[in-house]
């Protein structure tokens, strides 16, 4: 009796877990030909080119028309096994002339899309080329930007002459998170300069002071390498500062602890000073102007949540499992909540404490009900709820993530697919008509296809005990692993 009984659960665990591999399996190769779906119309009509508009299927070249789409695209090859397109990639990567631009680079774009792409690309697969390429286009392009009186980065390069540009405002994501991809092209060359460079600009944060511990204005200045205005987010402008200080140092094996304390600090601040629970119990970031906390965030606030589960199970901090949960579990709201399950692109709240006594009535029953009211309607294909439901997936191994994960990808696949790919849309709040505004992110390759096709993948799959992202999705190997990942993906 009491063996049968075993057997019967037993089998039935294998049939459950059969039934989940299957279905994960279709919803994997449903993003795998959305990814070629894009991919066929971007070759047809942009190849070469930045980005392709997806409507009118012109082209467009707003990162130095290198042809941004392929490199971001190209470890998403890899792991999709589209070898084809991957090998037609590297020949146009291997013909890329790096001092040839009608534009200036922009230092932090071409380190995160260009030299990130290559060198996990580089990690995928090991091909010579594509770390040639990315020590080339160090050399050409970023490194020049550090040619300053004090050795801050220069937001721009004038790739022709291999000059920074003049130019004093710099912006904290741009200059403060340029050290990952450096870090890691140091490892791989074994030459330091890169990731001194890189890490040089951290230790010179860490010497400035700073109104609210760890957290730091958006807009500085390169000559006295001060802030020069009081406004502190974590949504753009600054949010890879924050994503990078936790990742450097698990990049650089636990053994670089300055960025490691900057983090715990900002992270710290993040939850007395930026946390906000509105009306309905959702928990959000807000942002600090002067004296005053500011009750608005958007969808490039939600990697936090994912960075934050990284850092507690990495630091082993399981007191931050519930600040990365509630901003988790309100990230997709926004989702789950938007009549065509499109997040808008920012929002704002009232804050549980507030006096809601001179609101208007219906702004106070939305505020009760929803939680929050979208600013900015439109959805520009972003990645950063899916980012964070792939680090929830891989880390607690819940399947919920995974069907939220589906639900994004459902909503895209409706309202942002044309003939030609994928497309920004102007108004996630109206399902007759989204407002579709005709341009396709290089990053929806890199990211947004790559961490939903990644959920829905073997676990396996670029591990997170291997592999950590830089900022634009792009895996960078780890030299020892961690442990990271649930458990219960062991085998
Ligand atoms: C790259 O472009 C620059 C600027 O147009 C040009 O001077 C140089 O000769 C080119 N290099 C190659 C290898 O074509
Ligand atoms: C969304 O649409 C509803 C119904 O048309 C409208 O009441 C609401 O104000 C809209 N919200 C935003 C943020 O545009």
């Amino acid at each position: 009796m009491y063996s049968q009984r075993l057997i019967t659960s037993l089998s039935l665990v294998a049939l459950t877990c059969l039934q989940c591999v299957a279905s994960a399996d279709t919803r994997a190769e449903a993003v795998r030909s959305a990814f070629q779906h894009a991919w066929k119309g971007y070759s047809a009509y942009a190849y070469g080119h930045d980005e392709l508009a997806p409507i009118s299927n012109k082209v467009s070249d707003s990162r130095n028309g290198w042809g941004a789409s392929i490199f971001d695209g190209l470890d998403t090859m890899i792991i999709m096994g589209l070898d084809d397109d991957y090998n037609r990639a590297v020949e146009h990567i291997r013909a890329v002339n790096w001092s040839k631009s009608s534009t200036p680079s922009k230092t932090f774009e071409t380190n995160i899309r260009y030299l990130g792409g290559l060198l996990s690309a580089y990690d995928l697969k090991q091909d010579q080329i594509l770390l040639d390429k990315a020590v080339e286009l160090a050399e050409k392009v970023i490194m020049p930007a550090f040619d300053t009186p004090n050795r801050m980065p220069a937001a721009y390069v004038d790739v022709e002459t291999g000059k920074p540009l003049e130019g004093n405002v710099i912006v904290l994501a741009e200059f403060g998170s340029l050290q990952l991809e450096l870090v890691r092209l140091s490892q791989l060359t074994g030459n330091e300069k890169y990731q001194d460079a890189g890490n040089h600009i951290l230790e010179k944060i860490s010497e400035v002071p700073s109104q609210v511990p760890g957290l730091y204005p958006m807009l500085w200045e390169l000559d006295t390498f001060t802030a020069e205005s009081s406004y502190i987010t974590i949504s753009g402008g600054s949010d890879s500062y924050y994503e990078y200080l936790l990742k450097t140092h698990i990049l650089m094996e636990g053994k670089e602890t300055l960025q490691l304390d900057m983090w715990n600090t900002a992270v710290d601040s993040m939850q007395k000073h930026l946390r906000s629970e509105t009306l309905n119990g959702r928990v959000f970031l807000g942002e600090i102007e002067q004296d005053f906390k500011l009750m608005q965030s958007g969808e490039l606030v939600c990697f936090m949540p994912g960075n934050l589960l990284l850092g507690a199970a990495y630091l082993n901090k399981k007191e931050l499992n519930v600040f990365a949960q509630e901003l988790m579990d309100s990230c997709y709201g926004t989702w789950a909540d938007s009549p065509t399950g499109l997040a808008p692109e920012t929002w704002s709240w009232i804050d549980k404490a507030q006096n809601t006594a001179e609101y208007p009535e219906d702004l106070k029953q939305t505020m009760l009900t929803k939680g929050f009211l979208a600013q900015d309607t439109g959805y520009d294909l972003r990645p950063e709820t899916a980012e964070s439901l792939f680090y929830f997936y891989r880390m607690t191994g819940e399947k919920q993530y995974q069907d939220k994960a589906w639900k994004i990808f459902e909503a895209i696949e409706k309202y942002c697919k044309t003939e030609s790919g994928y497309t920004r849309v102007s108004d996630i709040n109206n399902t007759n008509d989204v407002g579709p505004l005709d341009f396709e992110e290089s990053y929806f390759f890199a990211e947004t296809l790559k961490y939903l096709y990644l959920i829905f993948s073997d676990p396996q799959t670029v591990s997170l005990d291997e592999y950590v992202f830089n900022t634009e999705a792009h895996p960078f190997k780890l030299k020892t692993p961690i442990q990271v990942q649930a458990k219960t993906f062991e085998n």
